[in-house]
């Protein structure tokens, strides 16, 4: 694995733990941070040896709280496009990774926090979690896809109302909205993560990854979601794993798919 100084990287069993490791600005993404987590992923989509992912923050009180706050703060409205694009850009490559990925909130999950747990497939909180998107109390909007990824998350309504007053929600509101999948207490929130990524990684991993881009499909708006879902059902049906996992039921026994 590449070194990395803003990251922590654990690969066990398949599973590749991404941890975002400045705790003592609680873990706040500069721009070394984003870079890294860009190769991180790289790697993910590289590496046959990466199953599944779960991205998590370093420390008991932050998942991310956001952008630094410092680097933004010298941001001009030359830079400041770029500095979007490119942060939207690695959130974009988590979103359509074809292997699961999930966000292990576990503590403040604010701007670009908020936004990075959103770009995973899934999300799983602690307790203690809370979830924001602050910026319009910096003169600011979100800039790694927030405004988007929230509204289709959780509704035009609500969406509307957390980006516009800014305030915090706990992990418990965060469920009732649709945002998060599970709240757990802290010491379970790791666990309830592999747990759900290893039943994942017991089924067919190219049909997986094709559920993966037809969700996607509904919200991008030059694809026809019904005919990437007929293409994608095709592609799965010329695969050595449909013929597997048809002939395991027939046969009563357990399928062992190979992801050809
Ligand atoms: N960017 C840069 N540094 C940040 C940061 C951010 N987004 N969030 C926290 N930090 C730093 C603080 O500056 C502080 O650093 P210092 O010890 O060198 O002064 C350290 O992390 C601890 O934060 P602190 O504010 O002292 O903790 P707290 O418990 O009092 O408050 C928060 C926690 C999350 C409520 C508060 O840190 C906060 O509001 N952060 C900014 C959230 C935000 O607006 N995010 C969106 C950015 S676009």
């Amino acid at each position: 694995m590449d070194s990395y100084e803003n990251l922590l990287l654990q690969l066990q069993n398949g599973i590749l733990t991404i941890t975002i490791n400045r705790e003592d600005k609680l873990n706040a993404l500069n721009r070394d941070t984003v870079k890294e987590i860009k190769l991180a992923i790289q790697q993910v989509y590289d590496d046959p040896a990466i199953k599944a992912v779960v991205i998590t923050g370093a420390g008991s009180k932050a998942f991310v709280a956001g952008a630094d706050i410092a680097e933004i703060s010298e941001l001009s409205d030359v830079n400041a496009r770029s500095f979007a694009e490119q942060g939207q850009e690695v959130f974009t490559m988590i979103e359509r990774c074809n292997k699961p990925v999930i966000a292990a909130v576990n503590g403040f999950a604010l701007g670009g926090g908020c936004e990075l747990a959103m770009a995973c497939h899934m999300r799983v909180a602690s307790n203690n979690a809370r979830f924001g998107q602050p910026e319009v109390n910096l003169g600011l909007i979100p800039g790694y896809g927030g405004t988007q990824r929230l509204t289709q998350l959780i509704g035009k309504s609500k969406a509307m109302e957390l980006l516009m007053t800014g305030e915090m929600i706990t992990a418990q509101e965060a469920h009732d909205f649709g945002l998060v999948n599970y709240v757990t207490t802290p010491p379970e929130l790791y666990p309830r993560c592999v747990d759900l990524l290893e039943k994942i990684m017991t089924k067919a991993p190219l049909a997986v990854g094709l559920v993966i881009d037809c969700v996607n499909a509904v919200y991008t708006k030059d694809e026809n979601g019904y005919q990437t879902e007929a293409n994608s059902f095709a592609r799965c049906c010329s695969s050595e794993d449909f013929l597997e996992g048809t002939s395991a039921f027939l046969e009563k026994r357990k399928p062992a798919f190979t992801g050809r």
